[in-house]
């Protein structure tokens, strides 16, 4: 089959590429950035260089897949002038119409655990929103792959186990986390382009349910803190310290209500009637490279 990989080399999209070539599949991989090319092609795929937002570059680049995996890339995280949830919903807008123009039959959308709730998510209303704007293709199969809390936002912890010794949120300590790993996910991805396409469809993806405690305990093992802790703490206090720490207030905002979805436990309402097998990478896995990264900050 023809696939276009959308997400560049990123965490997931790597770990794709060489997954959908490996299986004999000819892959394009769209990157923002001319540097890529040759890492890509390194993978035996083709590169497009171009942007997500560029709605004409997009046509002529799906023109003649078979499947199309779109991702919505986090670049609010790094400019922080752009509005998440315009940038969603924009991206998804560019796909849809560049979708509808290259005749494209099926997609696997990247979207998120919550993303069914209309209100109170943070950023993944986001996806909430990407969803019902790529169902807007009547004529296109649509897989929604819905992965829950990915490990690496776990590396957002590290300055403040430095600074206070602790990890501390208003979600975690005793609630149940479901994480996953961009290399489960892309296996999931993998092997939902080889299943026979349905029309609508949402696929959970999951590698690991910790509690916060547990979670404190694996990377306060793996950083030498065996006595690390997960505090909760309020949405006020948890704001206060991503502030501190200098996150741009709307981003700030955003987690926080997101984190408080988690909390409560809305965010995973519908996953939780709807559990995929979980994947390989457990909590213990991912603990060797929060250290690497631990130890480099
Ligand atoms: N964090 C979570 O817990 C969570 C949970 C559920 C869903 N998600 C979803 O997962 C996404 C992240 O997936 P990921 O980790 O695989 O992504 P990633 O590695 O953070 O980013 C993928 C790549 O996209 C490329 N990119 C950025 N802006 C672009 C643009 N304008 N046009 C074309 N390419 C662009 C960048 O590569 P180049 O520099 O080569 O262009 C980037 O490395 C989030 O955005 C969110 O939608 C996240």
């Amino acid at each position: 089959m023809k696939i276009i990989v959308t997400g560049s080399l990123g965490h997931i999209s790597q770990h794709l590429t060489q997954q959908l070539v490996q299986q004999g599949h000819t892959v394009t991989v769209i990157s923002s950035s001319a540097d890529r090319r040759e890492a890509i092609e390194a993978l035996g795929a083709t590169a497009a260089i171009g942007s997500v937002a560029d709605g004409a570059f997009l046509a002529s680049t799906f023109a003649g897949a078979d499947v199309v995996y779109g991702m919505v890339p986090p670049a609010y995280y790094i400019d922080p002038a752009i509005e998440p949830m315009a940038f969603y919903r924009s991206t998804a807008t560019a796909y849809t119409q560049a979708i509808r123009q290259a005749g494209v039959k099926r997609v696997i959308h990247l979207s998120s655990f919550g993303a069914e709730l209309d209100h109170g998510t943070g950023f993944i209303l986001g996806s909430h929103q990407a969803e019902a704007i790529l169902n807007e293709l009547t004529e296109v199969d649509i897989t929604h792959i819905r992965p829950t809390s990915f490990y690496y936002n776990l590396l957002g912890f590290i300055g403040q186990i430095k600074h206070t010794g602790r990890i501390a949120a208003n979600y975690g300590a005793d609630d149940v986390i479901p994480m996953v790993a961009p290399v489960d996910i892309a296996a999931a991805i993998a092997d939902e382009i080889g299943l026979p396409a349905e029309y609508r469809k949402v696929r959970y993806v999951s590698s690991d349910e910790p509690t916060g405690h547990e979670v404190a305990a694996q990377l306060g093992a793996s950083i030498g803190m065996p006595d690390l802790q997960w505090a909760l703490i309020s949405d006020e206090e948890t704001l206060a310290g991503l502030t501190t720490a200098g996150t741009p207030a709307h981003l700030a905002e955003g987690l926080v209500e997101l984190y408080g979805a988690l909390h409560s436990g809305r965010l995973q309402t519908d996953y939780n009637r709807n559990k995929p097998a979980l994947g390989r990478v457990k909590i213990g896995d991912f603990a060797a490279d929060f250290a690497a990264a631990y130890n480099r900050s």
